[in-house]
């Protein structure tokens, strides 16, 4: 079997629209074969501020559309509180198709491999060459090292500048699904606000 690699794929284009459209067409990796859909990047293409997910999950694979489900409703709530508007941010992901087994009717998320991280890379590589944002923010480890690399760790990173070509500002946060897996409604209230804070730090950087 060939290595997994996204590029084969990926258009040499400048139209955003374009990338999108052909992702749909992707099959760099095994993951496309069980997944409903690809779920690429949304956002306007001058945005200032870019967000790095994981990956689409369960909701997100029938949508079609980024951080809609459980997570997303968290990352809406920590936007809001930081004032930044949704609509002005560029959010994507680290690996465009959910990746998942079955448990009864349940699909379970599964964190991806490296090499399917590495192999969408591709795309995620394309969105920052043509939206070129001024601040990007990672949300969690497997953003963190799909653009950082495997040395990458989140608790050294969080909250800080990394020194990094991507953007010429580049910092890192949680994922929002870490405020979801808190053990009790307590530590879920810190997570947030622990959140919403980092974002509200990084408004600064571009308002
Ligand atoms: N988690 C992610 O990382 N991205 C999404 O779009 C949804 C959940
Ligand atoms: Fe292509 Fe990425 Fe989907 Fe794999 S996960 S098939 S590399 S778009």
């Amino acid at each position: 079997m060939p290595r997994s690699d996204a590029t084969p794929y990926v258009p040499d284009t400048n139209s955003l629209r374009a990338l999108r459209q052909a992702a749909q067409g992707c099959r760099g990796c095994p993951l496309h074969e069980p997944a409903i859909q690809v779920v690429f990047g949304e956002g306007p293409r001058k945005a200032a501020l870019m967000l790095v997910g994981e990956m689409p999950g369960d909701r997100e694979d029938r949508a079609g559309a980024v951080f809609v489900g459980p997570a997303g409703r968290e990352l809406d709530r920590a936007l809001e509180q930081a004032g930044i508007s949704r609509s002005d941010a560029y959010i994507t992901n680290a690996v465009k198709h959910f990746k998942f087994h079955e448990r009864g009717k349940r699909r379970i998320h599964d964190t991806p491999k490296k090499s399917e991280v590495d192999a969408c890379f591709p795309w995620l590589a394309a969105e920052l060459r043509l939206v070129r944002p001024r601040v990007l923010v990672i949300l969690g480890a497997t953003a963190g090292k799909a653009l950082l690399g495997s040395s990458f760790r989140l608790t050294a990173s969080r909250g800080r500048e990394i020194e990094s070509d991507l953007a010429p500002y580049v910092t890192a946060t949680i994922h929002p699904a870490a405020v979801l897996r808190a053990p009790d409604d307590a530590g879920r209230e810190a997570e947030r606000r622990a959140f919403a804070s980092d974002l509200a730090a990084v408004a600064k950087r571009f308002s």
